[in-house]
């Protein structure tokens, strides 16, 4: 029987109903939900009982699935699934990753060569107060954007590194990053992209960014490149675009990151937990026929 499809926001987010991802999927169900994937960008699926191996596994159907470089917060034996979160061992020391501060809006795929990913996060615990996941859609946000910024990025390249973003990490919030080695640091190279780009499965139009990874767009100054990467976020997470998913045990929630940005809520649990298993597969969008 065909799962079920309940669009959450009219510019991405949908919701699949039916779906048991315990159970081994078909081709032809699979199938169903990379449609879904592709037309909604953000998927959510509820009510799972997921181990990590069977995360790994569904993973593994998207494409090849990248391992954290956070060893410390991989869960036991599946260095594909990290944990993320404000759990702590039993000696108080973190075991999973806290973005404490949220607001910060990104795709996954920015500090790679190949950016087509999808990210998921399945809700092993969640606090009563706090802890959504917002996500604004990148081939709606160039849809609407303004001739004239339009004209300022069309056929641009943008330039992002990872070391800028984990400069500000450290600047802002300590602990959520760790400090590179030289050594380290020359192992993140620039990754040049076209900041405008055509979707390779959808055909759509969108802007690729991520502004705390940013270097430079164009020939515009390195200011000048970070206002305009804040004044796209701007447009696209403008009020009324944006889908807040607030989360139950239980959730499996994924995305495209190339059609869609996301941000973390602040950590403000008032005292609750929360946890989430965390995984993420480079997709094989080759061997995906347009849609
Ligand atoms: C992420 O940015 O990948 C995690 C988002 C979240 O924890 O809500």
């Amino acid at each position: 029987m065909p799962f079920g499809l309940k669009p959450l926001h009219p510019d991405l987010g949908v919701e699949i109903t039916g779906c048991d991802l315990s159970q081994p999927l078909s081709d032809a169900e699979f199938n169903e939900i990379l449609g879904a994937y592709y037309r909604y960008a953000v998927v959510v699926i509820r009510g799972q009982n997921l181990s990590a191996e069977a995360q790994v596994a569904f993973l593994r159907r998207f494409g090849t699935p990248k391992i954290s470089q956070r060893k410390e917060f991989h869960v036991p034996g599946v260095p594909e699934i990290g944990r993320v979160g404000n759990t702590r061992h039993a000696d108080g020391t973190p075991s999973a990753f806290l973005d404490r501060f949220g607001n910060l809006w990104h795709n996954d795929t920015a500090s790679d060569e190949h950016i087509d990913g999808v990210t998921m996060l399945y809700c092993v615990k969640t606090p009563e107060v706090g802890g959504d996941t917002l996500f604004a859609s990148t081939t709606r946000a160039y849809e609407t954007l303004p001739d004239e910024l339009k004209a300022r990025i069309d056929g641009r390249q943008v330039v992002h590194n990872f070391n800028k973003h984990n400069d500000y990490l450290l600047a802002k919030n300590p602990g959520s990053a760790k400090p590179l080695s030289a050594e380290d640091r020359a192992k993140w190279s620039d990754r040049v992209h076209a900041l405008v780009q055509t979707h390779p499965v959808t055909g759509k139009r969108l802007f690729f960014i991520t502004p705390t990874l940013v270097k430079t767009i164009g020939d515009y100054s390195e200011p000048e490149s970070e206002r305009l990467a804040n004044e796209l976020v701007a447009h696209a997470t403008r009020p009324g675009a944006v889908l807040r998913h607030k989360w139950q045990v239980g959730d499996l929630v994924f995305w495209d990151n190339r059609a869609s940005l996301h941000s973390a809520s602040p950590a403000n649990y008032q005292g609750g937990e929360r946890l989430m298993h965390r995984g993420y597969s480079y997709v094989d969008v080759a061997a995906h026929a347009p849609r």
